[in-house]
């Protein structure tokens, strides 16, 4: 057998941090067309599916089963996860006692884990049964949430209804109140717009937990503790504090300056494969503007909109523009929503995109095992303890 040479790849390797550019499989779920500015799922334009009319739940259909649902098939599919909404008391308890002890997304993430623990087909690891608990935790991310949301107030948790539509429910759920119209289509277009999202940290860490053949449960768990960091989903929150400290539309041009004097980055910016404007950030930037007036709080959008005008023209020939959590959090908090929730609410849609991802590698799976550059010693001289200095 032919010796390897240390510290060398076997075969020709360009590396780049971060694995940019590194391809993982081959997958006709979504398509980021980072140099035009588009989303496309399963060949459907977020655009479109937006404004279509199926709602949250067609987006779902669409990505695990990989084709639009007839209405008939997609009242089936409304019908089988609105009594799928419900969680277990076991998980309402868990919520009860931590969900004011940490963060949101850290005892979303703990739930996930504990419906694991009560799921006695938890370790059977096939395509039937990986579809069925996607299809559960699709229909019980939103109580999860709201029921968190709930929960750090000290409000009592409100049950799931099955007549109503998950977007209505979830945040009725989570306000106590029946929501209008207005605010029940906002939600269900930000549920649509976050479902899925390519080859992204998140769902990247849920495929490689997926491809041990480990159960599902630890791969979704896997993918909502890396959603949770501020370089990815984490961002919603952290852009909301941004505007919040710059408090005045009049001093974002000195807390850019400052910013960019501390070499900060300025959450909200910024995208690994766009480098055109986020079409998930152009379609909330009007409803963030409507939101932010019918609450009394245009001044964070108008903070945001010269934060933007001012990182464009200084970074925009870089390809750095707003993404997908800039203008977010301005909608959510004008819903009522706290902070801390945005991005559990990130988690809600995207349990569908990581689920379709990971069923369809399942049939084809391969472990995920990379390398690294090697950049150590060799050949250290091996000292026992009791003779280190
Ligand atoms: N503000 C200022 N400069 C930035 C920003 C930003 N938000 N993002 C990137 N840059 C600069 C960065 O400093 C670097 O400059 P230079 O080449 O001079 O060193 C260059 O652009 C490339 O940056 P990078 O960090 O190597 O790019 P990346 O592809 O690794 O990172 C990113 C992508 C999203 C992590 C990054 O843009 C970022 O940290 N943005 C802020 C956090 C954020 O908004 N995240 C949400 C992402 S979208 C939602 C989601 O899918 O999670």
């Amino acid at each position: 057998m032919a010796e390897e040479k240390p510290r060398q790849f076997v075969g020709s390797v360009e590396f780049k941090k971060g694995l940019e550019g590194a391809i993982t499989n081959e997958s006709a779920i979504s398509y980021v067309d980072g140099a035009n500015g588009k989303l496309i799922y399963r060949g459907y334009s977020i655009d479109d599916l937006c404004a279509g009319g199926g709602g949250y739940e067609e987006t779902a259909y669409l990505l695990l089963n990989g084709n639009l649902p007839t209405q008939a098939e997609l009242d089936l599919f409304n019908a089988d996860l609105a009594l799928r909404r419900s969680i277990p008391q076991e998980a309402k308890d868990l919520i009860v006692q931590i969900a004011n002890k940490c963060h949101p997304m850290s005892t979303l993430r703990t739930a996930v884990s504990l419906l694991g623990c009560l799921n006695p087909r938890e370790f059977e690891v096939t395509v039937e049964n990986d579809y069925d608990i996607a299809l559960t935790l699709t229909a019980q991310f939103p109580t999860l949430v709201a029921a968190i949301q709930r929960a750090r107030r000290g409000e009592f948790l409100i049950e799931p209804d099955v007549t109503k539509g998950l977007s209505e429910d979830f945040l009725r759920m989570m306000t106590g109140e029946t929501p209008d119209a207005r605010t029940v289509e906002v939600m269900d277009m930000a549920l649509i717009i976050h479902a899925e999202h390519g080859m992204n940290a998140s769902t990247f860490s849920s495929m490689v937990t997926n491809s041990s053949l480990t159960d599902f449960y630890s791969s979704i768990v896997a993918g909502i503790g890396s959603l949770k960091g501020p370089l990815h989903g984490g961002a919603n929150e952290a852009t909301l504090r941004t505007f919040q400290e710059i408090g005045d539309p009049a001093t974002t041009e000195d807390w850019f300056a400052a910013a960019k004097e501390k070499k900060v980055k300025v959450m909200g910016f910024g995208h690994r494969v766009y480098k055109a404007y986020d079409p998930r950030a152009r379609l909330f930037d009007p409803i963030a503007r409507e939101f932010a007036e019918r609450a009394g709080t245009s001044h964070l959008y108008e903070i945001a909109k010269k934060l933007e005008a001012l990182v464009v023209a200084d970074l925009g020939g870089k390809g750095i523009f707003p993404n997908v959590d800039f203008f977010s959090g301005i909608i959510y908090d004008a819903m009522g929503i706290d902070t801390d929730m945005f991005t559990p609410i990130f988690a809600v849609p995207r349990i569908a995109g990581w689920s379709a991802r990971i069923l369809e590698y399942l049939p084809e799976n391969r472990l995920f095992r990379p390398r690294a550059v090697y950049i150590g010693d060799l050949e250290s001289q091996y000292t026992p303890i009791a003779e280190r200095g």
